[in-house]
């Protein structure tokens, strides 16, 4: 029998194809038992409210934030209960920023199915999204009041990079800098703290939960990067979203930025110029935003975070969790090709 049949595979691979199976497997078990209790703690006695919090834990999703917490796990005790909790609690906050973000993004698509707010409305998705957060708040209680301090301050960075993006930068900011901050604080936090709460819950040792912090911090800064990158490089079938949803909202991401500064086409900085609302005029910024530099050089700055992050690693014991991380880190660069 070869290890594929005998190994069952993780849900996506995100890269870890080549792990120790041994690993991979442990990892798998440990999916599933979040995946347990996400499907338990939306239940609800009303009907609605219940379907409506299935909706996207149903459609799939990566499971990165788990799977780094999971992975984090493993230089200590692995797959203890604590452990499964923080996993679940971490993506069920994730999850109920997706629910908010596609209302003030007016996305139509998310995880290859009807988002919330297309399917429903804009109030469901926002009550849906209280409801996830309520509950993610019940599972970080059980963790005691140092997991609930962490969470409550990842929150509040969330959400103050959510409303900075919104804003825009400031006249005297650079724009690049401001950027980079933002994406720190809307994604890397999360991320970040999913690799400490992997570490805490396992009872590693605190300079290992210090140092799978900081990967996560920079990781999650990367995974930001190459989502931007992947909102113009892919296709909607493969990330499960709608192309051009930050150019439709006006949000000036990396390869936006880079390419404005870059002496462009007169064309696509007149069309860069504010949000732009006709599909067709989407479709011919597009076009000309993959052929230009702005994007190749936001992918060496992604390349730049990944490396930066890899060698945050060297710090960790050698071991199939350290080689698996170091993969992921690799994945998050990868998979804008
Ligand atoms: C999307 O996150 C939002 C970002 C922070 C980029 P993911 O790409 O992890 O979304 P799912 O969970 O796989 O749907
Ligand atoms: C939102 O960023 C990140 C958070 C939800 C914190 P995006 O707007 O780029 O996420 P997607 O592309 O809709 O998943
Ligand atoms: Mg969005
Ligand atoms: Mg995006």
């Amino acid at each position: 029998m070869t290890a594929d049949q005998t190994v069952p595979r993780l849900p996506a691979s995100l890269g870890l194809d080549q792990a120790d199976p041994v690993l991979v497997d442990t990892i798998t078990e440990g999916l599933a038992r979040v995946e347990g209790v996400l499907l338990d703690v939306v239940q609800s006695d009303v009907d609605f409210v219940e379907q409506a919090a299935l909706h996207l834990v149903k459609a799939g999703g990566k499971r990165f934030r788990p799977l780094f917490t999971l992975l984090s796990a493993q230089f200590a005790d692995g797959n203890t209960d604590e452990v499964i909790t923080a996993a679940a609690a971490v993506e069920l906050v994730h999850l109920a920023t997706l629910y908010h973000d596609d209302v003030m993004d007016e996305a139509t698509m998310r995880r290859g199915a009807k988002s919330v707010n297309a399917r429903w409305d804009n109030t469901i998705a926002i009550l849906t999204g209280d409801f996830l957060f309520a509950h993610a708040s019940g599972l970080v209680a059980e963790l005691g009041s140092d997991a609930a301090r962490i969470i409550a301050q990842t929150m509040g960075k969330l959400v103050t990079g959510q409303m900075r993006e919104t804003v825009g930068p400031g006249e005297d900011d650079d724009a690049v800098q401001h950027y980079l901050g933002v994406i720190g604080q809307k994604t890397g936090s999360l991320i970040a703290t999913s690799g400490r709460y992997g570490g805490m819950f396992s009872n590693a040792a605190p300079e290992h939960t210090e140092t799978l912090h900081r990967f996560g911090d920079l990781i999650g800064t990367a995974f930001q990067i190459s989502d931007d990158i992947i909102d113009i490089a892919s296709p909607a079938d493969e990330s499960g979203k709608t192309p051009g949803t930050d150019l439709r909202e006006g949000v000036k991401t990396l390869p936006v930025l880079y390419a404005l500064a870059q002496d462009p086409d007169p064309r696509l900085a007149e069309l860069l110029a504010g949000p732009i609302t006709d599909d067709d005029l989407v479709d011919e910024a597009l076009t000309l935003l993959r052929k230009s530099s702005g994007l190749e050089q936001a992918v060496r700055t992604l390349s730049d975070y990944a490396d930066r992050a890899r060698v945050e690693l060297a710090t960790l014991p050698s071991c199939s969790a350290r080689d698996a991380l170091d993969m992921l880190a690799r994945y998050v660069v990868a998979r804008t090709r």
